[in-house]
């Protein structure tokens, strides 16, 4: 009795770790603080919030549970899902489509955990202590400006996660996970501390939390969107995988609030720790993609042991990076190895060396490339490099597209009783089935036809 309550606490924990370790990466320190810049802040983060909250959270439970109803890669879990409701197993196509978007965002996220490396770097040698606000910009503009140092980082880390990926050591991330996002949280805090002190915190708080409805285009709302999926993992079967783990035992709903609410509580701090500092130092909101580049190595410029805080948090980076970028390969592997009878050694190797080649035009759209605008000829999309382009449709259209399919496919198709006894939501049942059947995919159609102006007359 005593052993089994421990085991299921050790389950629970496992669980949480990973999917947490999936979830938190890029896209809550990079990603969320440069988008809510670009998109005129408070409103956009306002929108976001309702996403996670009306979307995010009632499919983040709905992929757990096609995890562990089916125990299996997406695809097959999704497969067993529609077979044992006596439906079309069609449905297996959104798992496939969310293993295609997984390995495309590994592409571009390489080389964005690239520059985290070369930051690693800098703060190891010292490179950080003492800079300026115009020297910590030079610095970004030099990294971005040079292809070669670009595709030497990208390269080592998807090597470091085709090693991780090929030898299946889950065990070992969990066991990271573990003590280094604590770490990595607290490091955070530290940082809004000191930049609450040396920047312009009140205006980077109001840019952050008053929303100004006038700022929020149609783009930015499908980017709130997008970005839902995107920081939470959904929509592509990474979670569901990892649901196929969860001990039966344990309670779906309980898991996913917690999950959901480090998530959303790690990008708010991140864009409190990026923007006082952003208007303290002159620069724009709107600055794109190098935000936390530019900002960060000022504050760890100004600080006491300032390089060593900086290769610290950076390596943090490095490894939330990582935990997320192996969710990502993760699952095409597992596909792969099915469908090929691959070993997993020779299917991690194929897609790390295809992202590899894709990731290598990200890299380029920041230097030679950038006047390159693959879908020029089309309005809305002029100005956009591969990069732009990659990021735009994986996480504003495919994992939307792949969550609606989730809602549709449990609200809709799968057998309520089958649905009931997986979750076990208790008296929440009713109010998450109502919201995953009808709130949640109506919101997702709504917006993504309202931001291609279907909507908009
Ligand atoms: N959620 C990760 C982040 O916020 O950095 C990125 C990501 C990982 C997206 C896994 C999608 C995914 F399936």
């Amino acid at each position: 009795m005593v052993q089994q309550t421990r085991e299921q606490w050790s389950g629970s924990r496992g669980f949480v770790l990973a999917v947490a370790g999936s979830a938190i990466g890029l896209g809550n320190i990079w990603k969320f603080p440069y988008m809510a810049g670009a998109n005129g802040g408070g409103a956009f983060v306002l929108v976001y919030l309702l996403c996670i909250l009306a979307i995010g959270v009632p499919i983040m439970i709905a992929e757990i549970l096609v995890g562990r109803r089916g125990q299996s890669n997406p695809v097959a879990a999704m497969r067993a899902a529609a077979e044992e409701s006596g439906v079309s197993p069609v449905w297996r196509l959104i798992g496939g489509m969310g293993v295609l978007a997984g390995f495309l965002i590994l592409s571009f996220y390489s080389v964005i955990a690239g520059w985290a490396l070369d930051y690693t770097l800098r703060g190891l040698t010292g490179a950080l202590s003492g800079l300026g606000a115009e020297e910590a910009q030079a610095q970004f503009g030099s990294l971005l400006d040079s292809p070669g140092l670009q595709i030497f980082w990208h390269t080592l880390f998807m090597l470091i996660c085709f090693l991780i990926v090929a030898r299946g050591v889950r065990g070992g991330i969990e066991w990271a996970v573990g003590w280094m996002m604590p770490l990595l949280f607290l490091l955070i805090l530290v940082l809004v501390g000191y930049g609450a002190w040396i920047g312009a915190f009140a205006e980077g708080f109001t840019f952050l939390f008053r929303p100004d409805f006038s700022q929020l285009g149609p783009e930015s709302v499908l980017m709130a969107l997008g970005q839902a999926f995107f920081s939470l993992s959904l929509g592509m079967g990474a979670v569901m995988a990892y649901g196929s783990y969860l001990s039966p035992q344990e309670s779906i709903g309980r898991n996913t609030v917690v999950v959901i609410t480090t998530d959303t509580i790690v990008a708010l701090l991140a864009g409190l720790m990026i923007f006082p500092i952003v208007f303290s130092i002159g620069l724009e909101p709107p600055a794109g993609p190098g935000l936390l580049f530019q900002t960060l190595p000022y504050v760890f410029g100004q600080m006491v042991a300032g390089s060593f805080f900086g290769f610290l948090f950076f390596l943090l980076v490095v490894f939330a990076a990582l935990t997320s970028a192996i969710s990502l390969l993760e699952p095409a592997t597992a596909y792969l190895m099915a469908r090929r009878g691959l070993s997993r050694l020779q299917a991690a190797g194929i897609l790390a060396v295809i992202a590899w080649i894709l990731g290598i035009f990200s890299a380029l759209s920041f230097n030679l490339m950038s006047g390159f605008h693959p879908l020029g000829f089309i309005d809305a999309l002029s100005g956009k490099t591969f990069f732009d382009l990659l990021d735009g449709v994986t996480s504003n259209i495919m994992l939307p597209l792949g969550g609606l399919g989730v809602a549709l496919f449990v609200g809709w198709r799968m057998k309520r009783a089958a649905v009931a006894e997986e979750v076990r939501l208790g008296s929440y049942f009713g109010l998450w089935y109502f919201v995953l059947r009808f709130v949640s995919p109506v919101l997702v159609v709504l917006v993504l036809l309202y931001s291609v102006g279907v909507l908009r007359g």
